[in-house]
């Protein structure tokens, strides 16, 4: 067990001791798993300090103690692993991504001449072989314990912006801009080193140099193609931040183009998914409270605000397990995102916005 100061802590760490608020108040039990709301909890009451126990990462594997510890984690997740639309999904998913592979490869080797418009409309039939909001998200979070790579990635994030982009009302000529912007956001790191590309530890400060090259690069490997400008741009501004403190130009609000700005929350949206603690299936609710978490002025309010209200509102009419054990059917979202009204009961309703001691747990 050691103690850590509030803000150390990270989702997947385990409370060693239980928690209270320093006015008293009991916070959260002992051995519960820490996920992104109870941190935000935590910080939100102020605790300066928590006992955590030892290095959980290494003494048990991420996806064996989010199965014991939280089993319902798996349900929604092996519903839609079950379904056949899955196995349709999976089979084209890794059809595309391997077009995707292949044209990249022979486009930066062996300067092949790429034809965007292949690219183009294998993602197209990707994304319209799903209907729904929840079915799409849900699909990428599974695809993401299967395949790992840049190109996988790729795909996953110009489908989520191409989603974005249908929120924002764009047109369909627009969507396809939007698509490759997301397809070749990153194909800067194929310049950049496989041994740190394909890490599996934490980067080194140096090593975190290099992989802040990839915009610039990616930006330039894309110079010798006619594309739409803002492909480029999205591939050299897709780091930057709204309040400035991205790279590689710190550049600020309406510096950065529109199609970046939208590729930069599709991105961090995937890269959550990655993250070995949510393997067993991210909670879209944990997910709004890592982006708030991180602070919502690192990207553009008229992005960042339709995203995670969308994703918020795509799970009303679910059923959701809630910290202490109740479960019950989201009904409304509230203007805190995370904190909908619940319907537990024939006449029973729990609002969250008023019940500062409970928070979803997962979506079931
Ligand atoms: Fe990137
Ligand atoms: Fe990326």
């Amino acid at each position: 067990m050691k103690t850590l100061a509030s803000r150390d802590l990270k989702p997947g760490m385990i409370i060693a001791e239980r928690l209270y608020t320093p006015a008293g108040q009991f916070l959260i039990e002992k051995n519960s798993v820490l996920t992104a709301q109870m941190i935000s909890h935590i910080n939100f009451y102020k605790v300066p300090y928590a006992s955590v126990k030892e290095d959980p990462f290494h003494t048990t594997g991420p996806n064996d103690f989010v199965e014991k510890m939280q089993p319902v984690y798996m349900t929604h997740a092996q519903q839609v692993k079950s379904s056949r639309e899955y196995r349709v999904f999976e089979k084209s998913f890794r059809q595309k991504t391997d077009l995707l592979r292949s044209s990249l490869n022979d486009f930066i080797m062996r300067g092949t001449a790429m034809d965007t418009s292949v690219l183009l409309s294998a993602a197209r039939d990707l994304f319209s072989s799903q209907q729904t909001t929840i079915s799409m998200l849900d699909m990428l979070h599974n695809m993401r314990q299967i395949d790992d790579s840049t190109y996988a990635h790729s795909v996953n994030v110009a489908l989520i912006a191409r989603m974005m982009g249908m929120w924002m009302g764009y047109p369909e000529s627009e969507l396809d801009v939007l698509t490759l912007c997301g397809l070749l956001h990153d194909v800067g790191k194929a310049g950049i080193p496989n041994n740190i590309i394909g890490k599996p530890a934490r980067l080194t400060p140096g090593e975190f140099e290099v992989v802040k090259k990839h915009p610039k690069l990616g930006y330039d490997i894309l110079q010798s193609i006619p594309l739409d400008l803002r492909i480029r741009n999205a591939a050299l501004m897709h780091h930057e931040r709204y309040d400035g403190t991205g790279y590689p130009s710190g550049l600020a609000g309406e510096e950065i183009d529109d199609f970046a700005a939208i590729i930069s929350i599709a991105d961090v949206y995937d890269a959550m998914t990655a993250d070995r603690c949510y393997r067993a299936g991210l909670c879209p609710f944990e997910a709004i409270a890592l982006f708030e978490q991180e602070g919502l002025q690192k990207y553009h309010p008229k992005f960042i605000l339709v995203f995670l209200q969308r994703i918020a509102n795509s799970y009303v009419h679910n059923d959701v397990l809630l910290n202490d054990g109740e479960t019950g059917e989201i009904v409304l979202i509230n203007r805190h995102l995370t904190r909908p009204l619940i319907q537990t009961g024939p006449q029973r309703f729990l609002n969250l916005e008023k019940r500062l001691d409970l928070y979803i747990q997962a979506v079931i």
